[in-house]
């Protein structure tokens, strides 16, 4: 989808620099350079970046995040402890916020994500439950959040980080009270509520083949085999310098491929010990042009999602200590090297 002519179209530090002086805002010029969107879409692919509902009073920030993107992913607003945080009482004020942000910009959303072991809800995770109970309690919120969303989703994250790094399921409440099981039951309810939603898996450390990308070759395949609708597996991407670049990662694309599904990076990022200097930049930034090379390389890889755009935003500081600087746009929205990479890859 082409965005119309009359569209604000600012690249990155351009739009921090001008909105920040308040100097007149750009139109759409045809001579201007094409935005990642629109270099993605020559290919049949989108180019997102994932939002949070804080961030939205930043108007620099988001006449970047309104222009250079096709799809966005609510980073926290579609969690379980957001949209119920008392049983049965539904809040999806935040996820609304963006998806009517999205649409206003024309662009498709990913929906993030309708069961994970983290950010639940106190209510869900203090007590015990019986496995009927579970059942009915997952069920309740799967559909009820999908359905409010009918249509106005690309794919939901149904299942997120559901397996350990050594291939075995991870103990989570769901696991636990259910079984295995409940990934497929979560698929078909999810399917029921919104059948033209495309339904993923989606976990981290899975770029490459080995033993936690290999559980979810397994499970797709039984998945499949017994008529469970699932369309996608997500690649989370969340990469740090420091562990190397997964060399097999087009190979394992192109496997999940083979077995009928859409895959897609969906939070890519690619974190440093900081100060970033030239040399890690440099670095950095081959490691977006790879990742972009391999998504473009297998038909079925559909589209790449950055964890937010700018570094100003990014959730890495917060969790590693010492490492940042893991986003195409710096602080200050000024394209990075990352961003220039990117382009070139889908140029
Ligand atoms: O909402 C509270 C706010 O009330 C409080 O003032 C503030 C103080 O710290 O915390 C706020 O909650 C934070 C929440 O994000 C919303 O901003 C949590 O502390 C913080 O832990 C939480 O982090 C999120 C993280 O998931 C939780 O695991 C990140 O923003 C979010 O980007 C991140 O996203 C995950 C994906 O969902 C799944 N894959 C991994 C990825 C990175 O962890």
């Amino acid at each position: 989808m082409r965005k119309t002519s009359t569209r604000l179209r600012l690249a990155g530090g351009l739009a921090a620099l001008l909105l920040s002086v308040g100097a007149p805002v750009a139109q759409a010029d045809e001579n201007e350079p094409p935005t990642l969107a629109e270099l993605a879409q020559r290919h049949g692919r989108y180019f997102g970046s994932a939002t949070d509902n804080p961030e939205l009073t930043d108007e620099p920030y988001k006449a970047v995040l309104g222009t250079e993107f096709d799809m966005i992913t609510p980073g926290n607003g579609m969690k379980w402890y957001a949209t119920e945080p008392q049983q049965g009482v539904f809040d999806f004020s935040q996820g609304d916020e963006i998806v009517n942000l999205a649409r206003a910009n024309h662009q498709r959303v990913r929906g993030h994500t309708l069961v994970w072991h983290s950010q639940l809800p106190g209510w869900l995770t203090s007590r015990a439950w019986t496995a009927d109970e579970l059942r009915a309690v997952l069920k309740k919120h799967i559909q009820t959040e999908v359905r409010h969303y009918k249509g106005k989703i690309y794919a939901w994250d149904v299942v997120n980080e559901a397996f350990n790094e050594d291939g075995t399921y991870r103990e989570t409440i769901f696991y636990k009270t259910l079984g295995p099981g409940y990934i497929a039951d979560a698929l078909r309810w999810a399917h029921q509520a919104d059948p033209k939603a495309k339904l993923y898996l989606n976990d981290y450390n899975v770029e490459g083949t080995g033993p936690k990308s290999d559980a979810y070759y397994q499970l797709v395949k039984e998945l499949k085999a017994q008529g469970v609708p699932v369309h996608g597996f997500g690649l989370q991407a969340h990469l740090a310098l420091q562990y190397g670049y997964p060399g097999t990662l087009e190979d394992n694309l192109r496997r999940f491929s083979r077995l009928g599904l859409d895959t897609a990076l969906t939070e890519v990022d690619v974190r440093m010990y900081v100060p970033a200097d030239d040399a890690k930049l440099a670095t950095q930034a081959e490691w977006y042009r790879d990742m972009t090379e391999a998504c473009l390389a297998v038909r079925r890889c559909v589209g790449i999602t950055l964890w937010d755009y700018t570094d100003k935003y990014s959730w890495i500081p917060a969790f590693f200590d010492g490492e940042g600087a893991a986003l195409p746009w710096d602080e200050q929205l000024r394209p990075k090297p990352a961003y220039f990479a990117i382009r070139e890859a889908l140029g």
